[in-house]
Formats: structure tokens, C-alpha cells, sequence
């Protein structure tokens, strides 16, 4: 076993217990004070330049090694979700309508189990190691509060992780190419005179428009996207009518878009605005149709990706590496980053025997594995050492 691995499992059950405190106490995207507070407070105790995020929450430490090297940041979200928790836990959300059910406690925990090994291991660390512990992942604005404040000034390459169900605990997966999807949202607003249900013949109809346009929105991907290319357009909100004996004059149509490639977004896109307009046309209705940009996909730099991957199985062991098979149609603000510096992203296995624990992320029933916070602790600690330009032979 390596040696740092065998110092983590010693810092463990602490580790432990700062993620079941913030699991307790969930605070949902830019409300994350309390979390910010005691990630501040940990920093601080390790010696770790502590500077807070402007006005926002979210915080960011500094750690120098002890020889000159390049500058890393290694990124964890604590936002937690507008969900109830129903999984039973004793340490389970206090706060009703909200959990961490994203598992960004556990990141945010792992973060800080590494920036204590690296902390400790100073003497043998080259370089600069910036620790972001960013508020608003899901609703994509915490990157760019931490982008716009300069924290990613000056840095060289930055990694994150996110947990994933469909590993086992302790696991860590990596993929080259495209690992998580872009997004965007549109918006199509369908508009007539209006009139009486007993004479559509005085009024064109939005209803049916719509119910057109829903159809020919799932041609997009079945027919326009190359069939080993992957896409989703999802009609997700529906906002039409107000009583069966009236036809409306308004009909919104609301909806999510996910890509790998940015070719395949441009497509989306035109297809989405001839789809609404073309049908809108034939329909004698008026329609426009809005796109609001979301994040891009991750997609890391191989060889970093590579680099990661050497530290996981040099300091946990191969065995607990994998290859993921497949991107997710999921998104990340870590793209953000990402647009700016070279990366890599990973995934910290959070399986167990329970089926509970293979739901999908974001329900509210879902267990984590907390064998993901040693393991991506360890993972982190060997990204920084090897990202620096530092010895990793000094955590083996
Ligand atoms: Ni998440």
C-alpha cells in the first residue's frame, strides 16, 4: 500500500464526518455559507492561504511547495439540490427540500482530505496547488463566479471529479475524448388570435402547432444527428391553455439539448429555430424560438487524462482504475474551466451492494459509497504531484 494512501485511511473517519456534517446542513447554489465557512475554517487549519470568492460564496485555497514547479487547481462543487431526502440516513438532510443528492458533500470533503495530505507533504510538493471549492455547479454559475474572480489566473492545468453510481466505492474512472455532454436550453413561443373551441375555423390553432412542432423536434435526433454521433432534445415543460372550451393564443414550449460536438450543437440549433418557424408557417401561427447557452462538453487533454490515470493506479493500485465505456449525456460546469485551461476530469465510484446506491444522481434516495473520498483524496494528492513537476515517489 502506498504511503499516502495509508495516511488517508488513517484521516479517514474525519473525513468522514465533515461530509456527513454537510450533509446534514445541505445549502442549494450561491447559499453555501455554512459549507463555505467550514471549508475556510479546515484550510486554515492545514496552513493554507485562505481567499473567499468576492461577494460570492465559495473559497479557494493556496498551497506553495517547497520548490518552484507549475500551478494546478483541483476543483470540488458544494451545492447541494432542491430535493427531499428520503434515504433514511441517521446524518440525512435537516433542512426539508434539499439534499446533497449529487454527492457534492463528498467532493468537497474529498478536496479537503487532499489539500491536508498535500499540506503535509509541502516539503516534497513543487509548484502551486490552488484547491476551488466552488458554489453553484448545477446551475452552472459557479465556475464562472470563480473564472471572474481570477483564481484560474496563472494556471497551468485543472482536474475535478464527480461521483458515479455506476462504479464500485473506491473506484476511479477516467475516459479519453468526450466524458460529459454540452447543454443548452431553448424555448419556443407559439402564438395566435386566440378563440372559441367551437370554431377553429376563425382562429389558427397553437395546440396543434405545438403538438406538431413535439413531434418533429424527435426527427432531429433520429434523423439529422449521425447515428454514432450522440444527441438528446428533450421537450421538458409544456405551458399551454387555461380551459378545454377555449382556443389560447399563447403556447410555450420548453426544452433541453445535450451534444458532444460543437458541430452537432450548430445543427441542433438551426434545426430547432426551422422546425419551429417551418411548422409555424404551415400552421398559420407565429412562432419564436430562443436558445440560452449552457456550459460546452468536458472533454480533457489525453495526456493529462493519462497523467491522472498513472497516479490513481501508481498510489491506490490498477485494480482501482477503469475505463469508462461511455460519455455521459449529463453536463458540468467544469467545462468552463475547461474553455480556458487544459484538464482532465474523473469519475469517484460510488457503489455498494445496496441497490439504493445505483439510482441515478439526483434522487433523492440515492446512497454514496464514502470509500470515494479516500480514493479520490489519494487520486487528487498524485494529480498535484505529478501536474507540478513534483517527485511522486515521495507518497509511494
Ligand atoms: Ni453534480
Amino acid at each position: 500500500m502506498s504511503a499516502i494512501l495509508e495516511r488517508m485511511k488513517t484521516l479517514a473517519p474525519e473525513y468522514v464526518q465533515i461530509r456527513r456534517t454537510i450533509h446534514r446542513h445541505p445549502e442549494t447554489a450561491f447559499e453555501e455559507k455554512e459549507t463555505t465557512a467550514l471549508v475556510a475554517s479546515e484550510l486554515a487549519k492545514y496552513g493554507i492561504e485562505v481567499h473567499p470568492n468576492g461577494d460570492d460564496t465559495g473559497v479557494v485555497g493556496v498551497l506553495r511547495g517547497a520548490a518552484p514547479g507549475k500551478t494546478i487547481a483541483l476543483r470540488a462543487d458544494m451545492d447541494a439540490l432542491p430535493v427531499t431526502e428520503a434515504t433514511g440516513l441517521p446524518f440525512a438532510s435537516e433542512i426539508p427540500g434539499r439534499c446533497h443528492a449529487c454527492g457534492h458533500d463528498i467532493h468537497t470533503a474529498t478536496l479537503l482530505a487532499a489539500a491536508r495530505l498535500l499540506s503535509e507533504e509541502r516539503a516534497h510538493l513543487h509548484g502551486e496547488v490552488r484547491f476551488l471549492f466552488q458554489p453553484a455547479e448545477e446551475n452552472q454559475g459557479g465556475a464562472r463566479s470563480l473564472i471572474a474572480h481570477g483564481f484560474l489566473d496563472g494556471v497551468d492545468a485543472v482536474f475535478g471529479a464527480h461521483t458515479w453510481p455506476e462504479l464500485p466505492g473506491g473506484v476511479i474512472g477516467f475516459r479519453r475524448g468526450a466524458m460529459m455532454a454540452g447543454s443548452d436550453a431553448f424555448r419556443i413561443t407559439i402564438t395566435a388570435p386566440g378563440g372559441h373551441a367551437a370554431h377553429p375555423h376563425k382562429t389558427p390553432d397553437p395546440i396543434a402547432a405545438a403538438a406538431y412542432m413535439i413531434t418533429e423536434l424527435q426527427t432531429i435526433v433520429s434523423r439529422e444527428v449521425a447515428p454514432l454521433d450522440s444527441a438528446v432534445v428533450t421537450v421538458g415543460k409544456m405551458t399551454a391553455g387555461t380551459a378545454a372550451n377555449i382556443i389560447p393564443s399563447e403556447v410555450v414550449l420548453e426544452g433541453s439539448m445535450r451534444y458532444l460536438l460543437p458541430e452537432t450543437r450548430e445543427k441542433i440549433h438551426e434545426s430547432i429555430r426551422r422546425i419551429a418557424e417551418g411548422t409555424a408557417m404551415a400552421l398559420r401561427v407565429g412562432a419564436k424560438a430562443e436558445i440560452r447557452p449552457g456550459c460546452g462538453p468536458v472533454i480533457g487533454t489525453d495526456a493529462l487524462v493519462t497523467m491522472a490515470e498513472t497516479a490513481a493506479a501508481r498510489l491506490l493500485g490498477r485494480e482501482h482504475t477503469a475505463e469508462l465505456p461511455t460519455a455521459s449525456m449529463g453536463s458540468e460546469d467544469f467545462a468552463f474551466y475547461l474553455e480556458k485551461v487544459p484538464g482532465a476530469f474523473f469519475r469517484l465510484g460510488t457503489g455498494t451492494d445496496d441497490p439504493a446506491s445505483h439510482l441515478a444522481l439526483h434522487n433523492g434516495r440515492l446512497l454514496f459509497s464514502e470509500d470515494a473520498i479516500t480514493a479520490g483524496a489519494v487520486t487528487f494528492c498524485g494529480i498535484a504531484f505529478l501536474a507540478t513537476g513534483s517527485d511522486l515517489s515521495a507518497l509511494e
